[in-house]
């Protein structure tokens, strides 16, 4: 018997990275593939890149200038970029850095079984179609073995909203939504290998339209799967929260109280320069929608600061409906401007003001956190148990809100879904001893 090919795979960028690498990982099993830690061991080394902002794509390019030595050094070794860089860039990625064997965008990763044969013959392999046949049913089942006990599961891809600075709408193309069959099946499999939360991951998640009752309809769907104890959901758009979807929040106890819902801006000037065909006003009159069906609600929400042409005044609006909403997590970047996108062509604010905002809406933010983790202590929380601390007798895992939590003196196993009361609160965690 030959021994197995190893395959490192470095994921760069969001959820649905995450969820591709391990279909990738599963794709080329078939083909006598086990998974590695590290690159220095492996056969073949996927980088599955993404593409949202110009820091991210030019990670991938200095990564391939790091590996290339590994090459020289194994020149049987094969070197794959798969994710959105690959799909905005394809063959220019090859030209620019020759040690690249493969190219695969994240629509076609299903091909890499045949893309994998043309490398075993000294040939270079690219596909960055957005083809006909669905990748998902031509993914093999996902194979039984046990697994963490929360898992990620892609229903939707691909974006139609078209905000004006996001290369998503060209880089996963068009919205389409898997058929609620398969995804209650996959659902099934994953429970079979020990899964207990489902964050179901779409680039403009509550849009999904495979499901009769859209996304509000495949919940209630899933959380009749017996032993699938707890559902999350992201990223959604704020126009795409429809009446059932918040009455979900209120009515399905295995719906997590978190919510993800991105406004990028608070100033009205500025989300219509980006084409968000929302206001922050309408946006906050939602959260007051959601808040009522769903009181202990956790939000977090996504910000760019420093789009073309925001004044202090645009900025100080988002730091108002920031103060107003209290976010428990947020996500804020600076504008990049990508190519393509309708937005690339305005005038850049200063580099420095942008900055400057940057850090003082994340100061903002970070407190806004901290005080939130701070209400915690002394709450009863139940934790989804994932993995041992480094402690003797520490559990870690998550909170129905998302947070991280260290149970102390645990007697609870992984996959287990414990009542705990919290004690302390740390930066990034909070700390729990068990009821
Ligand atoms: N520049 C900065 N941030 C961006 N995002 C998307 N495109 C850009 C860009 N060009 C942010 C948005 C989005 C998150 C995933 O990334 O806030 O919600
Ligand atoms: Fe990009 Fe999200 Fe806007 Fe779609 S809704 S274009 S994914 S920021």
């Amino acid at each position: 018997m030959t021994a197995p090919k190893k395959l490192f795979i470095k994921t760069y960028g969001c959820q649905m990275n995450v969820y591709d690498s391990e279909r990738m990982a599963e794709a080329l099993g078939g083909k006598g593939y086990v998974e590695t830690k590290t690159a220095d061991d492996a056969d073949m080394i996927l980088l599955n890149t993404c593409h949202i902002r110009e820091k991210a794509a030019e990670k991938v390019y200095s990564e391939l200038g790091r590996l290339k030595p590994l090459k020289d050094l194994k020149p049987d070794l094969k070197i794959g970029v798969a994710g959105c860089v690959a799909q905005a860039e394809g063959a220019e990625i090859m030209r620019r850095q020759p040690a690249v064997d493969l190219v695969v965008g994240p629509q076609s990763y299903h091909r890499l079984p045949a893309m994998e044969e043309r490398l075993r013959q000294g040939q270079t392999a690219l596909d960055t179609d957005f083809p006909e046949e669905d990748k998902f049913e031509h993914l093999q089942s996902r194979p039984k073995a046990k697994r963490a006990p929360a898992a990620f599961l892609t229903v939707q891809e691909g974006c139609d909203k078209f905000c004006a600075f996001c290369v998503v709408p060209y880089t996963r193309g068009a919205e389409v939504s898997r058929p609620a069959m398969r995804i209650l099946q996959e659902a099934r499999d994953l429970v079979e290998r020990g899964v207990r939360e489902v964050t179901l991951l779409g680039q403009n998640v509550n849009a999904y339209h495979g499901h009769d009752g859209g996304l509000a309809g495949l919940i209630r769907a899933l959380a009749k799967v017996d032993g699938l104890e707890r559902i999350r959901y992201t990223t959604s758009h704020p126009n795409d929260m429809d009446d059932d979807l918040i009455a979900a929040h209120g009515d399905v106890p295995e719906l997590m109280p978190y919510l993800h819902l991105p406004v990028q801006s608070g100033s009205d000037r500025i989300l219509k320069r980006m084409n968000r065909s929302h206001t922050a006003e309408s946006y906050l009159r939602l959260l007051e929608r959601i808040r009522a069906a769903r009181p202990d609600i956790i939000l977090s929400g996504d910000f760019i600061v420093g789009f073309p042409e925001e004044t202090d005044a645009d900025f100080e609006a988002t730091m108002d409906l920031v103060r107003e909403v209290k976010y428990g997590y947020a996500y804020s970047f600076k504008y990049s401007a990508r190519p393509g996108t309708p937005a690339a062509e305005r005038a850049l604010v200063d580099p420095k003001v942008a900055d400057d905002r940057l850090q003082q809406l994340q100061a903002l933010i970070s407190s806004h956190q901290y005080e939130i983790q701070r209400s915690m202590v002394g709450r009863d929380v139940s934790v989804l148990v994932e993995r041992a601390g480094r402690q003797s007798g520490q559990m870690l895992g998550k909170s129905e809100y998302l947070h991280s939590v260290h149970i102390e003196d645990c007697t609870a196993g992984i996959g287990d879904i414990v009542n705990v009361r919290i004690v302390e609160a740390k930066t990034n965690s909070l700390t729990a001893r068990q009821q």
